[in-house]
């Protein structure tokens, strides 16, 4: 067993961590937040999404996020955009990075994004061939591979169906997502092991909620396959509008905590990551829900 030496953490918290809080959240607020992130050294951050404010209201001022961060050259600020209207938006705003989200269940893909699988798939065409005319990485992420909140049991040829769907579109990353944090370690690894004979391995990403406490031992699974991409979400925020009951995406401080005990390189600050995450959860009134993060605060506060 060949743990890779470095992994890309992806800090999905401005986006999938924000985009479920009830109470609108200042745009500076945001702001402030990707900036830390950027500081604490991660080289890929989803910052925004522009999908429907009808929808998700919480990202309606994305354009104004995008504006108004310190960008530091060679990171890459990703958002997420489910069609044409979105892509331009996301275009004007200086994405670097344009995500297409599809989903490997029919039922949470109409909950969602409000159309069939084949539908989406078609939707995003046109998307993928402009953002690529456009220069820029295009990402696509599979939903509900695990499990889904509407049909439950999601069989593994929806998955790759998916998979090589997005693939054919051009995408440069495809993230396998554990939407409702339902997997367990034993079907992460043969899902990762099948997928991989797929998707390059260095560039298929393992997305996973925590809902029932399983993200890190799943991260664990994920890799003792081979997978160097994981995303994570600063102080465990989030959860999709969508997936009702489904908790936030396994935090950001404990992947770190875990890759700096695994002797895993990550290019990224725990300490500044900490800080963020104090930071968010002080404005949004509640505690962490990063263990890892909570215990190095309180050893702060001790010492
Ligand atoms: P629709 O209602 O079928 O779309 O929604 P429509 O084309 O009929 O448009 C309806 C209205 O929305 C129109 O406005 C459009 O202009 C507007 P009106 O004429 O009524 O005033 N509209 C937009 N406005 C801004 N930006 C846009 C946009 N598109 C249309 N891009 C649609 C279809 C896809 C737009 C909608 O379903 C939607 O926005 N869904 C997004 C849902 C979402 O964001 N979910 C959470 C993110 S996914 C996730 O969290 C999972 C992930 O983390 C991985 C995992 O964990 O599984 C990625
Ligand atoms: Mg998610």
């Amino acid at each position: 067993m060949t743990f890779p030496s470095k992994v890309k953490i992806v800090e999905v918290g401005p986006r999938d961590g924000l985009q479920n809080e009830k109470e609108t959240i200042p745009a500076e607020v945001k702001i402030a937040l990707v900036d830390q992130l950027t500081q604490a050294g991660f080289a890929n951050i989803e910052a925004a999404s522009f999908v429907s404010p009808k929808w998700v209201p919480q990202m309606a001022t994305s354009t104004e996020v995008m504006a108004a961060i310190q960008r530091k050259p060679g990171v890459i600020y990703s958002a997420l955009v489910p069609n044409m209207k979105g892509l331009e938006a996301a275009l004007a705003a200086g994405a670097d990075e344009m995500v297409i989200f599809g989903a490997a269940s029919e039922a949470f893909s109409q909950k969602n994004i409000n159309c069939s699988i084949a539908e989406s798939i078609e939707r995003f065409r046109d998307v993928a061939t402009l953002a690529k005319q456009e220069g820029k990485r295009l990402r696509g992420s599979i939903s509900c591979v695990f499990g889904c909140p509407y049909q439950g049991e999601v069989g593994i040829d929806s998955v790759v169906d998916v998979l090589h769907r997005l693939r054919d579109l051009g995408c440069d990353e495809i993230d396998i997502a554990d939407t409702i944090g339902v997997a367990t370690p034993n079907k992460v690894h043969a899902v990762m092991q099948r997928l991989v004979q797929e998707f390059p391995i260095d560039r298929l990403s393992g997305h996973f909620h925590d809902t029932y406490g399983q993200a890190l031992a799943n991260i664990y699974a994920s890799l003792e396959v081979g997978i160097s991409i994981y995303h994570s979400s600063v102080a465990g925020l989030g959860g999709c509008p969508y997936a009702k009951g489904a908790t936030g995406n396994v935090a950001s401080e404990d992947v770190l905590y875990l890759m700096q005990g695994l002797g895993i390189e990550t290019g990224i600050d725990l300490d500044k990551v900490v800080d963020a995450g104090q930071f968010i959860s002080r404005h949004l009134g509640r505690k962490s829900a990063s263990h890892a993060g909570n215990a190095i605060a309180a050893k702060r506060a001790a010492s």
